[in-house]
């Protein structure tokens, strides 16, 4: 050990170094009995006294500094865990569009929304997509006060530490910005920065690392900002969160702003009105693009009225003012050595290249997905010939992969030159490899074709989809239970011992009281577990016992019910309750229940009759209501607007509409807090007819619906 004592006048390089990686060692150990165990072990006096000297020893030799040193460590304590922040304003996605025609209808669809819109009076802004990670920053009275990860959207992770280490991101916002300010944008680290750590890392013999966004994710995600204080950051503002103010009346004025406050905009953003402009500036910022110190996936292009933002509005998950442009996706070639099939939770057989490992686009690519049968024989979904010549995938073939963003890589095509003069066609499997029960594929009504899915019959029998039944349960966007991830299903799913074992979601809910009744294996004695992580473990289990109705639904894993439609599902019945008892009497596919269901707009046919069907299996139903014994959903949240005269109402637009699109009128009226629906019932409150409206019309006065014109429609809601 360094010998303290020493004065730093006369520390050799060498003892500075040792004695600096000591003091690292030793303040974080302080650090982590002071603020993590509040058991210190030594005074305040004398911890201070230990960083004093690591900051002269720093000050004598700068180049000694190091990445962990005390000195660069912001904010007091190492977090234990990010605390969770609801934002102010959701956190949205985008759409892509990968062509010049997909672009095209982008605008269209633009025009056509808004209806009576001149030829080229509508401007974008185009500007390049960064790949990062997005970050939402609150300033409350100029200063900064939380930031916040993007989440699931809603919910994101307090990193305000991390981010209060990067230089770029004012801590304070000049005189005159609103009260509250959220600005929104891009943390992302520069090529250049990444490359020189990876030589750094190389250097010291350690792990180097993939690419600079998932470096920037890491290094935002340390618990001890010292570490993000050593990775070089930055950030390029982009949008915005809650504004008590809004400081322009569009995009380009905000992004103006924005800059003025002294965040980093990007350089290259236009404002532009010709599509041929617009693609023109995406061609320009893809040249661009090799040069550029810091990656680039796309280019976003945004209405740039504000207003016109605010009449478009939203669709599920993203804004119909905006659109992602990507860029192409890289490529690479390779050769499959096997063809592997995975069994999914609703048992679709998915069939998986094993690839010689290749780098593509900076990441090493060892696996692609090929769909299904058809995919691998070279016909597309709707029966095309699919890759040149509709050629098959054979093992031995080489081939073509791309990768783009985060999508699983794709086999694109195969060099038929090259295949073996022995590869023989893929046969595919026709009983499940798991359980052996048959796999088939359903004939699609509509289309009278075989669905592309080849899937096991095995339903419960099958222990692939039990299990990823299960971690489909316990997934980010459903029960996400803290320490409770896909390893430990597999685990727990396996475990001999009944005490141990979860087969179905309930006997998560049951492992605690299982494992006190016990005698036998107890969790705490298994290797990877310990009684602090067992105990961490339970209380992550007891804090799901209440749940947003919408993951709940959600985690049931019904086919078809992604998060967005089990969100439209509770909004459009409330409570746990009323839907499983609507979805029962929709059984027969007929009478009101069934109306209904269909008539929540964005649930089609045949999402309606995955779920009816979902409920008529006496399995799924005794699941659920062992389920419902140890959890409780908690009955949705009402649309926002509730104290909108049309919010939790039922509307029905018919007929020929003169002041707004139908689309403006129903995204509207969802705005309001009101339930839009395609046919007039029982249930209908009010129906908004314009010139020519007929059959709707007549249902309405028959079932005795208040029925108004488009004049009175905007008398009733006010002022938008
Ligand atoms: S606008 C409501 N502009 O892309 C839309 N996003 O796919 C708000 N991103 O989550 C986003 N560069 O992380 C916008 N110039 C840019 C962007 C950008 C990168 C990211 C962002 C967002 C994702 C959407």
């Amino acid at each position: 050990m360094a010998n303290e004592k020493t004065p730093v006048e006369t520390l050799s390089e060498e003892a500075a170094a040792a004695e600096l990686a000591f003091l690292a060692a030793e303040l974080a150990r302080h650090d982590e009995l002071y603020h993590g165990k509040d058991q210190p072990e030594i005074t305040d006096a004398d911890y201070d006294r230990l960083k004093r000297r690591n900051e002269a020893i720093e000050a004598r030799f700068p180049a000694l500094v190091r990445d962990d040193s005390p000195s660069r460590r912001v904010g007091a304590a190492p977090l234990a865990t990010f605390a969770p922040i609801t934002h102010a304003r959701p956190m949205l996605s985008l759409d892509n569009t990968f062509s010049d025609e997909d672009v095209r209808d982008f605008v269209a669809s633009v025009y056509r929304f808004l209806g009576q819109m001149p030829d080229d009076s509508i401007a974008f802004t185009a500007e390049p997509k960064i790949d990062g990670l997005s970050m939402s920053l609150r300033y409350e009275n100029g200063r900064l006060v939380t930031a916040a990860t993007r989440g699931d959207g809603t919910t994101g992770e307090n990193v305000t530490a991390n981010i209060l280490t990067i230089g770029e991101i004012p801590n304070r916002l000049p005189a005159g910005a609103p009260v509250v300010a959220e600005v929104r944008g891009e943390v992302y680290m520069a090529k250049s920065d990444f490359l020189a750590l990876n030589e750094r890392m190389a250097a010291e013999g350690r792990q180097t690392y993939v690419n600079p966004r998932n470096t920037a994710a890491g290094s935002l995600r340390q618990l001890d900002a010292a570490v993000t204080a050593s990775r070089k950051l930055r950030f390029f503002a982009y949008a915005w969160g809650e504004m008590s103010e809004m400081p322009a009346d569009t995009q380009s004025g905000m992004i103006e702003t924005l800059k003025s406050w002294g965040f980093p905009v990007n350089p290259m953003t236009k404002r532009l009105t010709k599509v041929d402009d617009i693609i023109g500036h995406y061609r320009e910022i893809g040249l661009a693009r090799p040069d550029l110190d810091y990656d680039i996936d796309g280019v976003v292009y945004k209405v740039d009225r504000l207003d016109l933002q605010q009449r478009l509005g939203f669709r599920s998950r993203s804004p119909r003012w905006a659109t992602a442009h990507k860029f192409p996706a890289e490529q690479a070639f390779t050769t499959v050595e096997k063809i592997d099939i995975q069994v999914g939770r609703t048992g679709a057989l998915t069939p998986v290249a094993r690839l010689t490992p290749v780098t593509v686009g900076g990441v090493v690519v060892t696996n692609a997905t090929l769909h299904n049968a058809d995919y691998i024989e070279g016909i597309g979904n709707s029966g095309e010939r699919i890759r040149e010549d509709g050629h098959d995938i054979r093992i031995g073939d080489t081939v073509i992969v791309q990768r783009a963003g985060d999508v699983i890589p794709q086999v694109l095509d195969v060099v038929m030159e090259k295949r073996p003069a022995d590869a023989v066609p893929y046969e595919f499997p026709k009983t499940c490899p798991v359980c052996g029960s048959h796999a088939v594929r359903e004939k699609n009504e509509k289309t009278g074709r075989l669905d592309s899915v080849t899937r096991c019959t095995g339903g419960f029998v099958c222990r692939a989809q039990a299990v990823e039944h299960l971690k489909h349960f316990v997934s980010r966007n459903a029960f996400d239970i803290e320490g409770l991830g896909a390893k430990q299903i597999d685990f727990f799913f396996e475990a001999e011992d009944e005490a141990l074992r979860i087969r179905t979601a309930p006997d998560i809910f049951t492992l605690r009281r299982r494992q006190e009744a016990s005698e036998l294996t107890k969790l705490e004695n298994i290797d990877g577990f310990g009684k602090v992580s067992v105990g961490k473990l339970f209380n992550a289990i007891d804090e799901r016992r209440r749940i947003a109705l919408h993951r709940f639904i959600y985690a049931l894993g019904i086919r078809h019910v992604g998060e967005t439609n089990a969100k439209l599902l509770a909004r459009g019945y409330g409570t746990y309750e009323a839907f499983e008892k609507a979805m029962k009497e929709a059984e027969s596919l007929s009478g009101e229940a069934w109306t209904d269901l269909n008539n929540i707009e964005g649930i089609g046919e045949v999402v309606a009759r995955a779920i009816v069907e979902f409920f008529k299996e006496p399995r799924n139903v005794e699941v659920v209501s062992r389920l419902l014994e140890e959890v409780t959903p908690e009955a949705a949240e009402m649309p926002a607007a509730s104290d909108s005269p049309v919010a939790g109402k039922t509307v029905v637009f018919t007929g020929s509409l003169e002041k707004m699109t139908r689309d403006e009128a129903k995204a509207m009226a969802e705005r309001l807090g009101a339930k839009v629906a395609g046919s007039v019932s029982k249930k209908t409150d009010l129906v908004v007819a314009g010139p020519g409206a007929g059959s709707k019309l007549d249902k309405a006065r028959e079932f005795g619906v208040e029925v108004i014109d488009e004049d009175q429609w905007f008398e009733r809601i006010g002022p938008q």
